[in-house]
């Protein structure tokens, strides 16, 4: 055991033996066929890149790797906005749907075909230029799930105006920092976003983020809820004023011709130290890493209607939401509000009324509906569903089962899908049609990734055993540094093992070659010398009936270095009981091993979870361990942990 746990830098031990295999049908009509990954990974990059988009002129090299930095399809001259607009309305598409936007309040609707985002775009576009915005010029964008945010989007990268999105449920703080960042000199906003049936005051956040953000000259504010805001005549524009008389003709303002490596958008992350890091992402091996994928990964149709339900603020977002379907031409939802706003079924709803057919989510989001019960989906009908995903945390297998079952109709591939800000697109997934999926692996690196599992001194670690998730070689939407922090780049993805790229995750590889993965490497438990990783238990508890969501975290213990502890929320708005907890603790110690058992369980209604959905076990381990809180400015709700930290003091110690 002991030279076991020395060759291994994580133990595993959770077994999952569920397995699906592809549907001759799907398979047949599928994108992806299994020659793809007999390929050529340089043949397959150089294909993709040469028949994913349109050239104004076309690269001449593939790409350059010189560790740490890539570069790729050099010598190429194209435009984001040309790509994902104008293309395909010139091949006469302009009628097809482009988004079909839900806003929040109840019976809001739009429907924006290519031609109408084309007219917006250039409207917008032409407007940012009278503000001065040219090529180069950094602009912020901190808005709501409206339309006008891709249109915002599209038309800075018209221009070859780099942006950065700042998801709109960030702070002043948050936004100030990554503006005065970037250097931005105009910020495109709104009145105010819907969230839950409350209206949230991004002007007012705007307004006092540009008070700490002297770069910033202009901003441009986009009226939605209606309601009264400050306003500053010598900076602020309304957008409808700044496109009112606007030319809507496409010629009136010219895609750009930008350069493959040229600067498309900063994405900050914050990561688990204060200061967030500033993610960049070029033109051209972005856009064909993004439309590639999300062609044969999603298996999307010309009459496909495609919902990724992220936020465009975090990099679902910008890539599966606006930049890859975009270059695709596929006709997408975009919907404004919370999934249970005003009450569980309206995803559902929307599913029924777009006849969507693709579903691209996150595991948290899949487990509120599990705790909400799948009643609210069973009374619309879903039939049109043929693929769903999955992306921003490893997924509990019984999540997995729960959402193939109850929302795929049990006959939907459900992808699980690997990948960070950094990476800009998907590594690791299924392609729908060849894999033989497996409940909470993502399965193999898409074709032309070379994805491995290092031991702590660099070895390659053998199936079955645990480690740190590496890329072995470049692939073209990896970021390009980290901005302005070159030092920052190198140490937090290139130290650790030399030419390889750290990605900060564990994860174990089994016989069939499939990856699994295991969660940052931060979150690693130490049990007797056991180095446990947090989703395995997590995944044991959700798999008890009674359980909807459940995180794990290890205390200090005396004797066994670590002690585990888990927070559980029980499905239907259940207390939990003595009964309760010993019923988990040996549900834990049947599934996986007595090792595995939590020392403590503490029943609480909700998680401590970021903006973004995942699980914050760092706050929990400053529970646990009675310590003051750390850093809590990304939590999506502050009161959760103040909850817990009564909830954790009155239960009693398990041993
Ligand atoms: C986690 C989101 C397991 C992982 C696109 C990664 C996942 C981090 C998965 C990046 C998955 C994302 N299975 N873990 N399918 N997808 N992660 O930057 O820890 O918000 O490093 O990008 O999310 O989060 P980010």
């Amino acid at each position: 055991m002991a030279t076991e746990t020395q060759q291994h830098a994580i133990d595993t031990m959770l077994l999952e033996e569920r397995r699906y295999e592809a549907a001759p049908d799907f398979a047949r009509q599928a994108n992806a066929q299994p020659e793809i990954y007999e390929r050529d990974w340089q043949e397959f990059w150089e294909t993709e890149g040469r028949e994913r988009v349109t050239w104004f002129e076309p690269f001449t090299e593939l790409y350059e790797w010189n560790p740490p930095y890539a570069k790729w399809y050099l010598g190429g001259k194209l435009n984001v906005c040309f790509n994902c607009v104008d293309r395909h309305v010139e091949a006469g598409r302009g009628g097809q749907v482009a988004y079909y936007w839900e806003g929040e309040p109840e019976g809001e609707r739009r429907e924006i075909r290519f031609a109408d985002l084309q007219r917006d775009v250039v409207r917008f576009a032409n407007a940012l230029k009278g503000l001065g915005v040219r090529k180069g010029t950094p602009v912020a964008i901190y808005m709501g799930m409206v339309p006008e945010l891709p249109v915002a989007m599209l038309a800075c990268t018209r221009l070859g105006a780099p942006h950065t999105v700042v998801f709109g449920g960030f702070s002043a703080e948050s936004l100030a920092d990554r503006m005065n960042d970037m250097e931005c000199e105009v910020l495109i906003t709104q009145d105010e976003g819907w969230r839950a049936g409350k209206t949230v005051p991004l002007k007012r956040n705007a307004d006092e983020a540009v008070a700490n953000a002297s770069t910033v000259k202009k901003v441009v504010t986009l009226r939605r809820t209606g309601n009264d805001v400050p306003f500053d005549e010598s900076r602020d524009v309304w957008w409808h004023e700044a496109v009112d008389g606007q030319s809507a003709d496409a010629e009136s303002c010219p895609c750009e011709p930008m350069d493959s490596e040229d600067l498309l958008y900063l994405l900050y992350t914050s990561g688990t130290t204060a200061k967030p890091k500033g993610i960049i992402h070029t033109t051209a091996g972005y856009l064909v890493g993004v439309a590639a994928t999300h062609h044969y990964i999603f298996d999307v149709k010309p009459d496909s209607v495609y919902w990724c339900a992220a936020d465009v603020g975090w990099v679902t977002g910008h890539s599966y939401i606006v930049y890859g379907p975009l270059c695709n031409g596929t006709t997408g939802v975009l919907y404004e509000g919370v999934p249970n706003y005003p009450n569980p079924e309206r995803w559902w709803e929307i599913i029924e009324r777009y006849k969507v057919d693709i579903l691209y989510t996150a595991p948290t989001a899949i487990r509120s509906h599990m705790k909400w019960g799948p009643e609210h989906a069973q009374k619309h009908d879903l039939s049109s569903l043929r693929l769903l995903g999955s992306v921003g945390e490893p997924i509990n297998p019984e999540a997995w089962v729960w959402y193939r079952e109850h929302i795929g109709g049990d006959r939907t591939p459900v992808v699980d899908t690997w990948w960070q800000t950094e990476t800009g697109m998907i590594l690791i997934t299924p392609l729908p049609g060849i894999t033989t999926l497996k409940p909470g692996s993502a399965t193999k690196p898409f074709p032309g990734v070379d994805a491995a599992v290092y031991s702590e001194n660099g070895q390659t670690v053998g199936p079955g055993g645990g480690g740190y998730l590496v890329l072995k070689r470049p692939w073209p939407a990896m970021l390009r540094g980290i901005y302005k922090d070159d030092e920052r780049y190198r140490e937090t993805y290139w130290s650790k093992y030399e030419d390889v790229y750290f990605a900060g995750d564990g994860a174990r590889v089994d016989e069939d070659g499939d990856f699994w993965l295991l969660g940052r490497v931060d979150d690693v438990m130490n049990v007797s010398g056991h180095r446990i990783s947090t989703i395995e238990i997590e995944s044991a508890l959700v798999d008890h009936k009674k359980v909807a969501e459940a995180a794990v975290c290890g205390r200090k213990d005396e004797r066994t270095g670590q002690a585990i502890v888990a927070y559980v929320t029980l499905k239907g708005g259940d207390e939990g009981s003595i009964d309760m907890l010993e019923e988990l603790r040996n549900h834990v110690g049947t599934k996986i091993g007595p090792i595995a058992k939590p020392a403590n369980i503490v029943f609480t209604p909700e998680l401590p979870k970021t903006r973004s959905g995942k699980i914050m076990r760092r706050l929990l381990r400053d529970v646990a361990e009675n310590r003051a809180l750390g850093d809590t400015t990304t939590l999506a709700d502050p009161t959760v942990v103040e909850e817990i930290k009564e909830r954790a003091a009155t239960e009693a110690p398990e041993e």
